[in-house]
């Protein structure tokens, strides 16, 4: 596949403190609903997580399509899915893009060809929970029984939360792509996971899904781990069965982990600075358990 037919970035915002200058650019390249949309976030964390998949969002399409900045138009479906709302050429009609943002990353994956979804996750023991087991079993409906069963066989807990999280992301990743939401019947798609442990180093490839008991065999699930605890997946619906012949791991499609840099200083600001905005971020707690900028 060409250079730029497909994109898969990631940053990590949970370790940018955003000085003024710093947040008054990035404000500047976002859409105003957008923006007021962000400044309504109670924390900085959700805030920032927020402005980095629209940044993100705006720079592919950017990158991707060659579209002046300022004319880029982001509109969401009636479910939520951004979608691009631009005039496209009839060979661009299946362009598709998606982000998500979860525990300290932002990622963003898009095609120029083909349906696409993508969830990150962090790995981490569930705040509130007792044990990891009494955790499982108040989500014990997302998931079947050969999923469940692929999550318990290591005897270590971590590693089980390290399974639960890969599949939450494979069905979260399926689900957005498709643009439902809320409400899908996560029982009805089963995953069949040939690879059983991700690492940083490769994109596995080689997931299968069944909805319904039938084996769909237009979808290509790519997985991998952004660092020691952090998993990510993308689902992509193919029009052509040669392009899922070849499932295996993948040593190409890896994340490119963009610097701050990348996100805003390389695009143009498409609206004046604003300082109230600023003070609002800059009063802000970091998140309900850390009060200050650590
Ligand atoms: C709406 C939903 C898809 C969002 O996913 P999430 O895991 O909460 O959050 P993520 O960070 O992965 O993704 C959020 C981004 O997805 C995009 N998004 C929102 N709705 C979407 C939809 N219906 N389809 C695809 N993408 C969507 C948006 O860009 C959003 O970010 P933004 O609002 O800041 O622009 C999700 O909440 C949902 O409805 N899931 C249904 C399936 C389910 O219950 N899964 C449980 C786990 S197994």
């Amino acid at each position: 596949m060409k250079k730029m037919d497909c994109v898969r970035w990631a940053f990590h915002y949970g370790s940018w403190f955003p000085t003024q200058s710093e947040w008054i650019r990035a404000t500047q390249c976002v859409q105003p609903e957008e923006k007021t949309r962000i400044a309504r976030f109670v924390y900085k964390r959700d805030a920032k997580a927020a402005i980095c998949g629209r940044l993100l969002l705006r720079k592919c399409v950017q990158e991707m399509l060659q579209i002046p900045f300022e004319d880029i138009e982001i509109s969401r479906t009636e479910k939520g899915k951004p979608v691009l709302t631009n005039q496209l050429p009839e060979s661009l009609a299946n362009f598709s893009m998606n982000i998500s943002h979860q525990g300290g990353y932002a990622v963003l994956a898009a095609d120029k060809h083909r349906l696409i979804g993508t969830d990150v996750m962090k790995v981490e023991w569930a705040r509130g929970e007792k044990t990891v087991q009494s955790f499982f079993q108040t989500m014990s409906r997302q998931f079947t029984t050969m999923e469940w069963s692929f999550i318990r066989q290591p005897s270590s807990d971590w590693e089980q939360l390290r399974r639960f999280y890969r599949l939450w992301c494979l069905k979260e990743s399926y689900v957005k792509a498709l643009g439902v939401g809320i409400g899908f019947e996560l029982q009805k798609i089963n995953f069949l996971i040939r690879t059983s442990e991700l690492n940083t180093e490769f994109v596995v490839r080689d997931t299968q899904v069944m909805v319904n008991g039938i084996l769909e065999t237009d979808w290509i699930f790519e997985e991998t781990m952004l660092d020691d605890c952090h998993c990510v997946a993308v689902a992509i619906r193919t029009r052509n069965k040669e392009q899922t012949d070849n499932l295996e791991i993948d040593k190409t499609s890896k994340f490119k982990h963009l610097t701050l840099h990348d996100l805003v200083w390389t695009v143009e600001p498409i609206f004046e600075p604003d300082l109230e905005n600023w003070k609002l971020f800059d009063s802000k707690n970091e998140n309900q358990f850390v009060q200050h900028n650590s």
